[in-house]
């Protein structure tokens, strides 16, 4: 044990204590046990720390801080060579350490320990200690899930919103996960809500994203988060309408929602009123009249020789206008798209704006609101054209396609893009919006809606920026869809959205078409 002097501190005869630098120091921990492993010291006679919880292991020996070292000392020896463990034990031990069970590292250098020296480990899946380390490692998963899902933002009118209000609130969330995966959990919360400002606080540490950079703090207290506004009261009247009594199923709710989650939930209040009342209401339910389903599209399909002769869905001997426009391009199945979406959504805005702006196809949330560009993609062309001095309401917005084209995927409905013959199939529907809109000119968001207005392929990224001229001597400029921005990857995002909103400023400052 001499040898080991230099590097670990000995307590007694028999223990060799380990100081990493924090609760999840997963360079040091690796570090450590393979100089341990290298000077043959066993499992047993290891206890492991952590500097920030000084006190974490059960065989805590005395005060540690100023006895040992950690792997970011730079006095150590360089570290021993590499040994061979099965592939996915470093996917297992970047897991586990996230755990909050302090005897977590003791279980990890023993199962390398165990690798090294006992072959026939890796093919037992059953021994207890490769058990264990997958049950840990099985509970960190569930709580980065239950994170990801039980988060939830509260807008902060914090110092930076009321200089620039542009820039939207600060959205802060409180949580109490039971794992110390805040760092790791990261960089999902940073992909899903890049656009946004928001900072995560936890008991342990808080987590702040600027919309460019995270940044660590230490931990805070529930009440630094802020309390429920108006959008969440909004939720909640949601939350409680779409609570069918029919198909509660108590215990289920409660597995996927367990209970410990249930104090920062703000729809929680409900469940168990919600509950004690699910079974008179489902009698009633059982009771009542059956009532007429709020079915838009009518269930025969429009012939497709109707179509095909030119004619509009619905025999009309009167000009369109955009109302009955509406209605004709709902009943449409010139292509497949319409069987299965919501409602057709046909543009909205002024007659002769200096602008008609056309997108793909409506999405999830245009589909059920029945309005172009109100889900992901339209708040953020709001948010440009805001930034531009306009309005949504100074421009007629549409789209190339007027049916939503999903694929269903579990509950959610997975956007597809439309084909070629499906946006050609819709074209007679644009061009109708076109001669009764008569804008200035037009605006193309992406591919489909920039072939649709220029009859070609049109390649956005060589082509965006630039004015074309149609077959009706309309100008058309082309530039990105907005939902290509939000699928950017965050660090090329902001460029990409700077160079977007020059396209924009181009379109509606032209002074050619300008009214
Ligand atoms: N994407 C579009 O192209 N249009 C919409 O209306 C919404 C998203």
């Amino acid at each position: 044990m001499g040898a080991m002097n230099d590097l670990f501190d000995t307590v007694d005869d028999t223990l060799t204590t380990v100081s990493l630098a924090s609760a999840t120091d997963l360079a040091g921990f690796r570090l450590h046990a393979r100089r341990l492993l290298a000077a043959h010291v066993a499992p047993a006679q290891v206890s492991w720390h952590c500097r920030d919880a000084p006190t974490l292991d059960l065989f805590a020996n005395g005060s540690l801080e100023d006895q040992t070292e950690s792997a970011t000392d730079a006095n150590l020896t360089p570290p021993p060579a590499l040994v061979t463990v099965p592939a996915d034990f470093l996917a297992l031990c970047q897991t586990v350490i996230l755990h909050s069970d302090p005897q977590r590292f003791g279980l990890l250098y023993r199962l390398l320990w165990r690798l090294v020296h006992e072959p026939g480990l890796r093919h037992d899946p059953l021994d207890a200690d490769r058990v264990e380390a997958a049950r840990l490692a099985h509970a960190v998963r569930r709580d980065m899930h239950k994170m990801k899902a039980f988060v939830r933002f509260r807008p902060l009118e914090d110092e930076i919103f009321r200089s620039q209000p542009l820039d939207g609130p600060l959205h802060v969330a409180w949580f109490e996960p039971q794992h110390h995966i805040v760092a790791a959990i990261t960089p999902f919360f940073v992909r899903r809500f890049s656009q946004m400002r928001w900072a995560i606080l936890t008991p342990e540490c808080s987590v702040h994203w600027d919309g460019s950079r995270a940044q660590f703090g230490p931990g805070a207290h529930r009440d630094e988060a802020p309390p429920a506004d108006a959008g969440e009261q909004l939720w909640l009247t949601y939350y409680q309408h779409i609570f069918n009594p029919a198909r509660l199923k108590l215990k289920m709710m409660q597995k996927e929602m367990p209970r410990r989650y249930w104090h920062n939930l703000p729809e929680a209040q409900f469940i168990s009123t919600l509950s004690a009342s699910a079974a008179e209401r489902q009698a009633q339910m059982i009771d009542s009249q059956p009532s007429t389903p709020y079915r838009r599209i009518p269930i025969a399909p429009v012939s497709a020789h109707v179509l095909a002769r030119g004619q509009p869905a619905l025999t009309r001997h009167e000009p369109f206008t955009l109302a009955t426009l509406k209605d004709a391009a709902e009943a449409c199945r010139s292509c497949p798209v319409g069987q299965h979406a919501t409602q057709a959504v046909c543009g909205e805005g002024p007659v002769h704006p200096r602008l008609m702006v056309v997108g793909e196809q409506p999405g999830d949330q245009e589909d059920l609101q029945g309005r172009p560009f109100v889900g992901p993609a339209g708040q953020l062309f709001d948010q440009a054209l805001a930034q531009l001095g306009y309005s949504r309401t100074d421009l007629f917005i549409t789209n190339a396609v007027k049916h939503f084209k999903f694929e269903p995927r579990g509950r959610r409905r997975m956007h597809k893009s439309p084909s070629q013959h499906e946006a050609a199939a819709c074209l007679q529907w644009l061009d109708h919006e076109i001669s009764l809109v008569k804008p200035g000119a037009l605006l193309a968001l992406g591919a489909t809606a920039a072939a649709s207005l220029l009859g070609r392929h049109v390649a956005v990224m060589s082509e965006r920026g630039q004015w074309f001229t149609r077959f009706d001597g309309l100008r058309v400029l082309v530039t990105l869809h907005p939902a290509a921005l939000l699928r950017m990857p965050a660090h090329d995002y902001e460029a990409a959205y700077s160079r977007w909103l020059q396209d924009l400023r181009l379109a509606l400052n032209d002074p050619v078409t300008a009214r």
